[in-house]
């Protein structure tokens, strides 16, 4: 449970704060509330006092129970959102000023802040504003930008507080990112991911059914957990994780190389990929014609395991890799943990539907030399959440 500042500004868009401060505590979350004093007059503190079951700040002074409710506030939150945000409170809090409880306590706060201001079009549009808006995002504020629609006043343009179910689902992110534990700060983690492309012609390639979705949700966990990632990616059809370092490879031979470099001055390496175990020996420089040319016999190599290479090289890192298997789960995860040299195999039994390549979930189980862990099926951000887990425990044990 995570704890929200809620301060509620004067306009009429205020009755909808009530219902923000409902969605938040309905996720799960604890809410307090600042109201100025225009706010006041539009809804009355009886009403916040009743759905957060607390005190509601409207006064620095007259407190019989605390002399410094502005700081005692502060400190609390987790998360400070202004909604909504006036264009007054707005250039107050860009300028530092604090002239009464609402922006006493929020000057006080050094939590992150979001606002979702709601306004006349003109007042929004206002160069003041708008200078305001770059101001604030400057310091570091969210902003929850306005609709366009119907305006209390009659005008129609952008202004609109932000939908209700947006400034929730806004606030919720950013909880989720402030108070995730930044375990993997100052790590980098390489992690490969997808199938890869091996060319049989210019046209024609052997692949396999790898989609990419276990490794960049797990880039993802890790880019959230403070991690730089150098995701090497072979060929998929996923959105880069935001933040992360792509480098985007074809072939078993482009994944090798690329994943090597990248271990270097990295803390740790996960390998995902699916990457092709054998190559074509002669991929054919043109287009193969089935008339005269052979293509039923397609003579083929070994491709360098990556895992093991990586392996080999890390010395106090941590190298994690994977095994995908449909049967004899354990004992073959066992076999390459010993064969590959890692620190760690997941292992995954891509028999199961609900674990299988494309799966939105995975069961997994961790196999090391400490021993073995099943987990239940999870969703793939979960499965993420816990080899994250293991990796930063491990790092944390080498430290
Ligand atoms: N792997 C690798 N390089 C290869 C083959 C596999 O780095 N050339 C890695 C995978 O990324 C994974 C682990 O080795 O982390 C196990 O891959 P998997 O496909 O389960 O097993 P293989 O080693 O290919 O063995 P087999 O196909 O016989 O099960």
């Amino acid at each position: 449970m995570s704890r929200v500042a809620l301060v509620v500004t004067g306009g009429i868009a205020a009755y909808k704060a009530c219902e923000v401060l409902r969605g938040l505590q309905k996720a799960g979350h604890e809410v307090r509330v600042a109201l100025t004093a225009d706010a006041e007059r539009f809804v009355g503190k009886a009403t916040f006092e009743a759905l957060t079951h607390h005190a509601v700040l409207t006064s620095l002074y007259d407190n019989p129970d605390d002399a410094i409710p502005h700081i005692t506030l502060s400190e609390w939150a987790d998360i400070a959102l202004v909604c909504p945000a006036t264009a007054n409170v707005m250039a107050k809090v860009a300028a530092g000023i604090a002239d009464d409880a609402a922006t006493t306590m929020l000057l006080a706060c050094d939590c992150p802040m979001l606002m979702a201001p709601a306004m006349n079009v003109r007042m929004w549009r206002n160069a003041a504003t708008q200078e305001n808006v770059g101001r604030l995002r400057s310091h570091g504020v969210g902003l929850i930008m306005p609709d366009t629609g119907l305006l209390a006043c009659g005008d129609v343009g952008e202004g609109k507080l932000a939908p209700v179910d947006d400034i929730v689902a806004a606030t919720l992110d950013e909880l989720a990112r402030v108070t995730c534990p930044q375990d993997l700060a100052g790590r980098t983690v390489v992690i490969n991911a997808g199938p890869t492309r091996e060319a049989i012609d210019p046209v024609r390639f052997i692949a396999n059914a790898s989609t990419g979705k276990m490794g960049y949700a797990i880039a993802t966990e890790a880019i959230r957990r403070g991690a730089h990632v150098r995701l090497v990616s072979g060929p998929v059809s996923l959105a880069a994780p935001q933040g992360a370092e792509v480098i985007d490879v074809v072939s078993a031979a482009d994944m090798l190389e690329a994943s090597l470099g990248a271990f270097e001055g990295a803390d740790a390496a996960i390998c995902t990929a699916a990457v092709a175990d054998y190559t074509p020996v002669r991929p054919a420089d043109h287009k193969l014609k089935k008339s005269v040319e052979r293509l039923d016999v397609i003579e083929l190599v070994e491709t360098e395991d990556i895992l093991a290479a990586l392996s080999a090289r890390k010395g106090e890192r941590v190298v994690i890799g994977f095994a995908a298997e449909t049967n004899d789960l354990i004992a073959y995860a066992q076999a390459k943990l010993a064969k590959k040299g890692c620190d760690l195999i997941v292992a995954n039994d891509v028999s199961r539907k609900d674990s299988t390549f494309g799966a939105d979930t995975s069961k997994i189980s961790f196999v090391s030399a400490e021993g073995v862990e099943e987990l239940d099926t999870l969703p793939l951000p979960q499965v993420a959440e816990r080899i994250i887990d293991r990796l930063a425990a491990l790092l944390e044990g080498r430290a």
